[in-house]
């Protein structure tokens, strides 16, 4: 079956929550909230996570790329302004380092335990770079962790593989920790042709034969 996406929003939120209550909450109940949170809003329960993003997803700022396999949603790809994810990892570093903030971040990605190394992260990537370009474009900052040639625990790779972001044109810009680095891009924007084209769902190929 073809994959397909669709941003979060109210009307994906339910595809989204079966995917989490599948995990367990993921990390055991953080609800991709983490990187949404100021330092000292954290240390909840996964019900008030849950919630807490829910509330967000209905506002419209929680953001991401959500890859789906038929009505179910197979990972996602996390993207939002600073302002809306101002909880990255190694901030000290980061902030030491920082000349301006970009207009985009990329923060964390999950998939599917069961359809991990089918290159569903490579395409809900892809699809929130098209979002982004969709929402006015600009520049988009990650940080993921250098791993070329090596593999490692899945779960150390919540903000992606450095690879992945060079094929999809970051460059490295800085290292803020032993493996992780700061990689940016300009996403161009996407003029709409009509409304409903704005941040719309899209249909691909699977990414791997
Ligand atoms: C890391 C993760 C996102 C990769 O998803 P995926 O769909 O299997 O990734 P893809 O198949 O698109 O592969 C992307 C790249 O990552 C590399 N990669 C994937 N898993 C890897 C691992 N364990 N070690 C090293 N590299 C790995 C692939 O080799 C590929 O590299 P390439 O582009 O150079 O070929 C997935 O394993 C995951 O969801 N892990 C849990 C993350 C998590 O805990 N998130 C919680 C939210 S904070």
């Amino acid at each position: 079956m073809a994959l397909t996406s669709k941003p979060l929003s109210s009307d994906t939120w339910p595809a989204f929550a079966r995917l989490v209550e599948k995990h367990n909450g993921i990390f055991g109940g953080c609800w991709c909230i983490s990187f949404h949170l100021e330092p000292g809003e954290g240390k909840r329960g996964a019900a008030a996570y849950r919630a807490m993003k829910k509330a967000r997803v209905r506002k419209g700022q929680a953001h991401a790329a959500l890859v789906f396999d038929g009505p179910d949603a197979v990972g996602w790809c996390q993207f939002g302004s600073p302002a809306e994810l101002p909880n990255i990892r190694s901030k000290k570093t980061y902030d030491e380092g920082l000349r301006k903030l970009p207009d985009w971040r990329i923060t964390c990605f999950f998939i599917d335990r069961e359809r991990r190394g089918e290159g569903i992260a490579s395409l809900a990537l892809r699809e929130a770079l098209r979002y982004i370009a969709q929402l006015g474009g600009g520049t988009v900052e990650a940080y993921p962790e250098d791993y070329t040639g090596e593999k490692t625990s899945n779960s150390f790779l919540c903000s992606g593989t450095l690879g992945m972001f060079e094929k999809s044109g970051f460059r490295k810009t800085r290292k803020i920790a032993m493996r992780r680095w700061v990689v940016t891009r300009r996403v161009p924007p996407k003029r709409r042709s009509t409304p409903r084209a704005n941040y719309g769902p899209s249909i691909h190929q699977r990414p791997l034969a």
